[in-house]
């Protein structure tokens, strides 16, 4: 097979599995083939097999060529952190939108809850390099944290964020984590997928993404919003954006709308 013929079958099985073919150019690369009538060699003919062999199994493209593209960058991707999705795309548009609306920005720290990837912390980094905001990426997965901070080093921003691998959440340590700047604003995509639909995920979701990254904990979401109580108690304005499901959006609406009245918020937490 030449290597033209290599790159149109790689073209094909890309459509076939509905896989954006915009990562075409990646696996020409991983392969390194060129638009030429030269044969393949031996080692990528063998390689081309296990690409085809990977996409048949729906293996997802992100882990294939190990890069998940996000906000219009790639970002570096294993099998230990879930693959960055288009929906938190959205969340970080919509806290670009109110951070342009906070009148002190030289005064404001991000934190990212279940950083992942990094792709939420180093997006909010890169995005916000006129006010040199700190932020704050948390994760207690030590693997994840390695990612993300590979990530960081990649984009250049490792120095503006501090990457906590903290199992005891919201606390680092014995210590609450509470920055010194007066804005906070907490961004979260935990998991958040319940056991039910989880069983009914796709299997290139359910069979590759770290299940940690993906089923919900109960626990999770009752310490992030103690998290904010705690962030409140002590003097900080807080906004929060957070990707959830509808069942816990209902309690999530509910401690937002019952805040201001401490009664009513300590059954929720
Ligand atoms: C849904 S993924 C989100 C990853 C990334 N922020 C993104 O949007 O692509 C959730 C992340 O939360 C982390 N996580 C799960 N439970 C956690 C906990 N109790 N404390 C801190 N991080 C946790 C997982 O390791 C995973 O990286």
């Amino acid at each position: 097979m030449t290597n033209n013929q290599a790159i149109g079958v790689l073209s094909a099985a890309l459509k076939s599995a509905d896989y954006p073919q915009s990562y075409l150019q990646e696996l020409i690369s991983h392969l390194a083939l060129d638009y030429s009538t030269e044969p393949l060699s031996a080692n990528q003919s063998s390689k081309l097999q296990y690409l085809l062999f990977l996409i048949s199994q729906q293996t997802p493209i992100e882990y294939i060529v190990g890069k998940a593209m996000f906000f219009g960058r790639y970002f570096n991707v294993n099998r230990n952190v879930l693959i960055p999705r288009f929906d938190t795309e959205k969340m970080i548009e919509q806290a670009l939108l109110h951070f342009d609306e906070i009148p002190n920005k030289g005064d404001v720290t991000v934190i990212d809850i279940g950083t992942g990837s990094g792709a939420i912390a180093i997006t909010m980094a890169l995005e916000t390099t006129l006010y040199v905001t700190p932020i704050i990426a948390i994760d207690d997965s030590e693997t994840a944290v390695a990612t993300a901070e590979e990530n960081a080093v990649f984009y250049g921003v490792k120095e503006r964020i501090q990457f906590l691998k903290c199992s005891d959440f919201p606390k680092n340590g014995s210590i609450p984590i509470v920055p010194s700047s007066s804005h906070i604003v907490v961004l979260a995509n935990p998991p958040y997928i319940q056991q039910k639909h989880f069983d009914v995920l796709p299997s290139s979701v359910k069979d590759y993404e770290p299940e940690h990254a993906l089923l919900v904990q109960p626990l999770l979401l009752k310490n992030l919003l103690h998290y904010l109580d705690t962030l409140v108690s002590n003097q900080k304005s807080v906004s929060f954006f957070l990707e959830y499901n509808d069942t816990e959006g209902k309690m999530i609406q509910r401690f937002c709308t019952e805040y201001k009245d401490q009664n009513c918020i300590s059954d929720l937490l």
